[in-house]
């Protein structure tokens, strides 16, 4: 019986606070607009993945969700899987002594602790965990801003939960992505208070998946070009200011108009592709009702392809932001799941 070689990992989730969405090239998973998200505590939500290969193996390649075998035939974890095993196959020429690993096939069992598919950015998680886990097994010398050049070729918002903290993805210019890819804003010790409350209004698969959504989008939406080409860029760097001078006002500001201007250019799609309903509107409303009760911003909202809402607010204000949900919503049908537990902003990233 051959050897099995095996690693693992788990991967935190991210939230946008200025959403990625379109893509100028589907294949390599290129962005027509820069991001920028918070990673989030893997002690809430997270991706464990351990990632394993033998020559002992079935001749093909394998992944297993949360306990049902995946296709892995698909372009995204095919590109995935061809890049971390050139990177290997090159250690693997160097030192003669090693085991071939790059030309075993390979087993990924992947488990999330939140719903899969529901906009809680589990592909980001996931494929941040399957990039990391295969990188340790093959054990690459390869950085986190390497790693997320190729976990985005998986899935876009993938690359930012390589990073702990505030992180940016640069859209980057270059036509074979080799400059797509995430950096650090700030590490989430910059700025420790920062926490979310996630509302699972339906931990339901989405109707209408990212990658299709935003296809529609840049090819029907005349909202579409000027949030890529002006909007985007001017709140990336009102949002990088903020977030240095731990500007809450701003953050939650650009972050709650940001999420409008995404759903803006969803609803202006043809045909139209509605992610919030009346439970979101309903959080939006509660949000607007803190903020005017504080007479100043102390609660941001955001929405990614999905109903479910995202709270952000500073530890000093649980009582009024998370406390005050408990109360307003607390009854209301749809609402369960991870509803008043506070999550941070975690500091090691993977
Ligand atoms: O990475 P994808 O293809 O699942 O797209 C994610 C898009 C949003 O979650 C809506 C926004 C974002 O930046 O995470």
């Amino acid at each position: 019986m051959s050897e099995i070689h095996r690693a693992s990992t788990t991967a935190p989730v991210n939230i946008a606070v200025i959403k990625y969405w379109g893509k100028r090239d589907p294949k390599l998973n290129l962005p027509t607009n820069s991001s920028l998200s918070v990673t989030l505590s893997q002690a809430d939500l997270r991706t464990h993945t351990t990632a394993s290969c033998s020559s002992s193996y079935p001749s093909s390649d394998s992944l297993l969700l949360n306990g049902s075998p995946q296709d892995v035939s698909g372009a995204r974890t095919q590109a995935c899987f061809r890049e971390l095993r050139a990177l290997r196959k090159k250690i693997e020429e160097q030192d003669g002594s090693l085991p071939r690993l790059s030309e075993m096939p390979l087993k990924i069992v992947s488990e999330n602790n939140f719903p899969t598919a529901a906009g809680l950015a589990s592909s980001a998680a996931g494929f941040a965990a399957l990039v990391r886990a295969i990188a340790n097994l093959y054990e690459l010398p390869a950085s986190p801003t390497e790693l997320s050049r190729i976990a985005r070729q998986g899935s876009g918002s993938a690359c930012r939960s390589l990073f702990g903290g505030y992180v940016g993805w640069d859209q980057g210019s270059a036509a074979d992505g080799s400059d797509s890819m995430a950096f650090e804003v700030a590490p989430a010790e910059h700025w420790p208070n920062m926490r979310a409350v996630i509302l699972v209004v339906s931990a339901a698969k989405k109707g209408v998946s990212s990658t299709a959504g935003m296809q529609t989008t840049v090819a029907t939406s005349s909202l579409f070009a000027a949030r890529a080409s002006e909007t985007v860029p001017k709140r990336m760097q009102e949002m990088q200011k903020a977030i240095k001078e731990k500007d809450f006002e701003t953050f939650a500001k650009v972050t709650m108009m940001d999420s409008n201007s995404f759903h803006a250019t969803c609803l202006d799609t043809y045909p139209p592709i509605f992610y919030l309903n009346d439970v979101s509107r309903a959080a939006i409303k509660v949000v607007e009702s803190i903020n005017v009760a504080a007479g100043k911003i102390i609660a941001a909202y955001t929405f990614d392809a999905g109903p479910n809402a995202v709270v952000y607010y500073l530890e000093e204000k649980e009582k009024e932001v998370a406390g005050l949900f408990k109360a307003a919503l607390g009854d209301k049908e749809g609402w369960s799941g991870k509803r008043g537990d506070a999550i941070q902003a975690n500091s090691e990233g993977l």
